[in-house]
């Protein structure tokens, strides 16, 4: 202990609505995480410093290290350092001797700015809290100010405190076909790790997790969440203390030799978008919510009611018959879709998977005066056309690849590796940016094209750019200004991010799209658990759900369309298989569920969401409007029920002293509803139907005024 008695620290703190960070200033060193949870109330008592309530303990370091915003090795911190970089094997140990405070909002954000003389290196980084929905972005820069160059293995993009009682993590992993399976790991003195160099966000390791303490439940328990928002490599750790706090640090993984700055060079992290929520797992998931909302560059500047969309891939795959296509657009606008998406298959002699992918052009065997005829009909029966297009990527067997054999990223003297016989073109590459543009642009700027499907359907191997490089990191940058430029030139298309499913679900992304392909695999009971993963990070309306075949095709499981189309309805609702394939009475279920989404998509997008666990296996959630006087709750059961009768639905989160008017509205027998209040629903419960397995109940509740 080295300050004074009585002695008042200088602080740095962030308030949101319901959160605060505190930092302690400290000479020469990076500021002190002193607190970062739920809102301390500006009080104007003084914080004494760390320093006269920390003793060293024994056999330690005289010059206590204590936990800095931005702790580096070298200098008797042993924990895990937000950099790893030398220059040319000096400069291996960093520390600053000065810090600057930049204030960009008073109490809400500022970037600390450190310096290291000795190793000529300084780190920015900037600290944001919404006010809005208490999220905390973080983000770091790190700029080479010394002669040589300085390679760097590591920088967090933020580092973050987490509390003594913090308990176990909830990550996700999983594979194509079934993203966000949750995974829950016991904190404890051992590190925790996750990495991914898959080169994309990658289906089976998402680049967010949440951190949960004793007690915590879908509503209720401290919980912290954070989430990268990054397409590509990443890293996530959580490091435990000798003072039983623990740290958590993410950021971009990078491969040896990727980042090598020049004099003056810099690298930027993605931002790290964080939420500490004193209201369980909903509470995290409402700030990401928010926060993924305020991203998102709708055309027009607001989100337009999600139309409901038709594609066609698992009704026709690569199978392009204009006269098929019609008559399956016919049926779509018949039961009421409002968006045409033509899937993969469309362009020069693309009949399988193993060709043509980087020849973007109508294939003149299917469409011989191009796409204009077909998308013609399509506008003409009041449908929007998407087109779906995998810019990235390349087939071998290409014209594009014929012609410029060195387009595709590879390694001088190793085999290239196919994933889905398919390569992935060097976005770092000027000439191969602009040739994707001028493709895309002139199918966009030649048709009236609403929407792109834009694929990404394999990990980056052999991903060796100029020189030899690793080329992972400047791909994604490249990859999101290819994105940017074609916004700029069609600010009215919307995009949808997809990589075979899942693997690019991201905040970086999100930047340029709307919409995110889920998952692959669109079996109504799997759906329910990827979708539920999903809607811990984002929100509703940009999660893409379809209602698809029986059986499915993915796993061969046969579900009623009744509860295909409730597992769908609550997200951005789309419909993919062949409609002339449906009995009569199915297509007018579908046609009544697509009228239900249109009824309710006001109330399911937009505003909060809760999701529940009910009695016996059954699993819920609810969405509110933005002025929550509407609800739509969708009950769900997968399994068969083991109790005789069933258990009442209990929804904790209605306002307690509100009357509701409850009504089914999967059905049409319950027209009128019933009233009960918020306290009655939430102690006792809605009286529950008994279901058999794969059944949904969809309930709409209306807020009355006063108490029952
Ligand atoms: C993978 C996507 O996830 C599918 O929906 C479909 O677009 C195929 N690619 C097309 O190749």
């Amino acid at each position: 202990m080295n300050a004074s008695p009585g002695a008042v620290a200088d602080i740095i703190v962030l308030h949101g609505a319901r959160t605060s960070l505190v930092l302690e200033c400290v000479a020469g060193g990076a500021p002190l995480w002193r607190y970062w949870g739920p809102a301390l109330h500006a009080d104007g008592a003084p914080w004494p410093p760390l320093a006269s309530q920390r003793p060293t303990p024994s056999s330690s370091p005289d010059t206590d290290q204590p936990f800095s915003l931005f702790p580096t090795f070298g200098g008797g911190w042993f924990n895990q350092s937000a950099l790893l970089a030398h220059r040319d094997g000096r400069d291996f140990h960093q520390a600053f001797q000065r810090c600057e405070i930049d204030w960009r909002e008073p109490g809400r954000a500022a970037v600390v700015r450190l310096f290291d003389d000795v190793a000529a290196l300084t780190i920015e980084v900037s600290l944001a809290m919404s006010a809005e929905d208490d999220t905390l972005t973080i983000s770091t820069v790190l700029t080479n100010t010394g002669d040589g160059v300085l390679e760097v293995q590591w920088l967090a993009a933020g580092v973050l405190p987490l509390p003594e009682r913090s308990a176990n993590v909830r990550s996700f992993v999983g594979r194509h076909m079934d993203e966000f399976r949750p995974v829950e790991d016991a904190l404890s003195r051992s590190g925790w790790r996750r990495e991914n160099r898959r080169g994309l966000t990658s289906h089976g390791c998402f680049p967010g997790a949440v951190v949960t303490t004793p007690g915590t439940t879908h509503d209720t328990g401290l919980t912290y969440g954070v989430h990268l928002a990054w397409s590509g490599n990443h890293a996530q750790l959580i490091d435990s203390f000798d003072d039983g706090r623990f740290q958590w640090q993410m950021g971009e993984w990078l491969a040896p030799g990727e980042v090598r700055l020049g004099p003056g060079e810099r690298l930027a992290s993605p931002e790290m978008i964080a939420v500490c929520s004193a209201g369980g797992l909903n509470g995290v998931a409402q700030g990401f919510h928010v926060a993924a909302r305020r991203r998102i560059a709708w055309p027009g500047g607001t989100m337009r009611p999600r139309p409901a969309s038709l594609n066609t891939w698992e009704g026709f795959y690569f199978r392009h018959d204009q006269a098929e296509l019609r008559q399956l657009a016919s049926l779509a606008a018949g039961i009421g879709m409002e968006r045409f998406v033509l899937d993969d298959g469309w362009f020069r002699g693309r009949n399988n998977d193993t060709t043509s992918l980087g020849d973007w052009t109508p294939d003149p065997a299917k469409y011989p005066e191009g796409l204009g005829d077909l998308i013609d009909y399509v506008t003409g029966l009041g449908l929007e056309f998407g087109l779906w297009v995998e810019p990235e990527m390349v087939n071998p067997d290409s014209d594009l690849l014929r012609a410029h054999p060195d387009w595709a990223l590879e390694l001088a003297g190793r085999p290239r590796l196919t994933a889905r016989n398919q390569l992935v073109l060097d976005l770092t590459r000027p000439e191969v940016v602009d040739y994707l543009f001028g493709a895309i642009d002139t199918l966009l700027r030649g048709h009236p094209i609403g929407y792109l499907k834009w694929d990404h359907n394999r990990d980056l191997a052999t991903a060796g750019g100029a020189g030899g490089r690793a080329a992972y990191h400047n791909q994604i940058l490249a990859a999101y200004g290819l994105m940017a430029r074609l916004r700029a030139a069609h600010p009215e298309v919307e995009i949808e991010a997809c990589a075979g499913g899942g693997g690019r679900i991201d905040m970086g992304v999100l930047r340029h799209t709307h919409r995110f392909w889920t998952s692959d695999n669109i079996d109504a009971v799997s759906r329910l658990g990827i979708q539920r993963g999903f809607l811990q990070f984002f929100p509703p309306e940009i999660m893409g759900a379809h209602v698809g075949a029986d059986p499915a095709h993915t796993t061969g499981r046969g579900q009623s369309m009744a509860f295909r189309a409730a597992v769908a309805l609550p997200g951005h609702f789309g419909v993919e298989l062949d409609l002339r394939k449906l009995d009569t009475a199915d297509l007018a279920r579908l046609a009544d569920k697509v009228r239900l989404y249109k009824d309710l998509r006001g109330i399911l997008h937009g505003g909060r969401v809760w999701l529940g666990d009910g009695e016996d296996g059954m699993v819920w959630q609810a969405h509110a409007d933005a002025a929550e006087t509407e609800l739509v709750v969708l009950a769900y059961r997968a399994d068969p029920a083991s109790f005789g009768h069933a258990a009442p639905l209990r929804l904790p989160m209605l306002a307690a002293e509100a009357r509701y008017r409850v009504r089914r509205v999967d059905r049409d027998a319950d027209a009128e509803g019933q009233i009960a209040s918020g306290a009655r629903l939430g102690a006792i419960g809605w009286p529950m139907p008994p279901l058999r397995a794969e059944r949904a109940v969809i309930l709409r509740l209306t807020r009355l005024d006063g108490p029952t």
